[in-house]
């Protein structure tokens, strides 16, 4: 039986054709690890648990850990990037789905507790708020040896292991794959930086002559620099580790303080995982430009001013 909690189960098929475009997009998880679990079955009767980004691209690989034999179990770890038809097409493939696009609070905690409810085996985290509710909320299935090993896949969900681990409150094997160089240096670097750009291609925003305000200069950082630029934009990186801005300095493009760049802004992007990069005050909002675009790919919603003023 599958367990589910979804927006709507007839967007299902308009789910089936995201799934087929990034399907074949993906050759290495749905052609050789699928086939290869397909014929093996090395999971069979394992349980994984997901907080994922419910998207096409996650689809494929809850369909090729199904592929394996495993019993996967999903919700999404952000509410805005579920994408509600492709969750309706796996519910139907026989994956379990706790995720709806724009849940609330409450009820992200609430999908992640019916995941964990099944007792998983292996977590797969993005952020790392299951394996924290698991910590937190069901200590038996890490004591009891349940869950086996967990995975973590963004930066800052790897930050707040590493902070776990120091004050020795880490209790499953983990392995971040955030830190592979084939993680940060590709997804973090070009693919994140093409989507936050994307997103604001989608309001219709030509970026030819804007001055667009980049904080950060690292792995996503620096990508979405190398984007805006590459679509005319008159970039600006703002970053607070010397090397980095040296090294933004020495890749052509303007560096400065925040204060400074932010009268000439027309899109500021952030992607620095820490808390108020712009803050509400006056220094700073008074020196926005009226309708200036103001975005954040960092993985929680704390980076800028509008999420603060919400
Ligand atoms: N949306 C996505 O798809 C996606 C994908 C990967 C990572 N992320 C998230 O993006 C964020 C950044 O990840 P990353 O891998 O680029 O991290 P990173 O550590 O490589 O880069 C962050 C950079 O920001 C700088 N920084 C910190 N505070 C700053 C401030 N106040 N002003 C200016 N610069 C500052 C740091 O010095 C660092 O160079 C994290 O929250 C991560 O989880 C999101």
């Amino acid at each position: 039986m599958v367990n589910f909690k979804i927006a709507d189960e007839s967007l299902a098929s308009k789910g089936d054709e995201a799934l087929y475009v990034a399907e074949n997009k993906m050759p290495v998880t749905t052609g050789i690890i699928r086939k290869r679990f397909e014929e093996e079955k090395p999971l069979k009767g394992v349980k994984i648990a997901g907080c994922l980004h419910i998207t096409k691209e996650t689809a494929n690989l809850a369909l090729t850990l199904q592929a394996g034999g495993a019993d996967v179990y999903l919700c999404g770890s952000n509410p805005l990037s579920t994408q509600d038809d492709v969750a309706a097409a796996l519910v139907k493939k026989g994956i379990n789905v706790f995720a709806w696009h724009g849940n609330t609070d409450e009820e992200f905690y609430w999908c992640i507790r019916e995941c964990l409810k099944e007792s998983p085996n292996i977590l797969i985290d993005d952020g790392a708020d299951m394996i924290i509710t698991a910590h937190k909320e069901f200590p038996e299935l890490i004591e009891n040896g349940t869950i086996i090993g967990c995975q973590e896949e963004t930066t800052t969900g790897v930050k707040r292991f590493q902070a776990m681990e120091k004050q020795g409150k880490l209790k499953v094997a983990l392995f971040p794959v955030n830190d592979a160089r084939c993680k940060n240096q590709f997804d973090n670097e070009l693919g994140t930086g093409q989507g936050i750009i994307a997103a604001i291609y989608g309001m219709h925003v030509l970026f030819a002559g804007k001055v667009c305000v980049i904080c950060g200069y690292g792995h996503c950082s620096s990508g979405m620099a190398l984007r805006a630029r590459g679509l005319g934009a008159n970039v600006i990186v703002t970053e607070i580790d010397p090397i980095k801005a040296l090294q933004a300095k020495f890749a052509g493009y303007q560096v400065m303080p925040i204060a400074e760049a932010l009268p000439s802004a027309d899109i500021i992007l952030t992607a620095t995982g820490c808390k108020h990069v712009i803050t509400p005050t006056k220094e700073m909002f008074d020196k926005l430009k009226e309708g200036v675009i103001l975005g954040n790919l960092g993985h929680f919603d704390i980076e800028n001013l509008t999420q603060i003023l919400c």
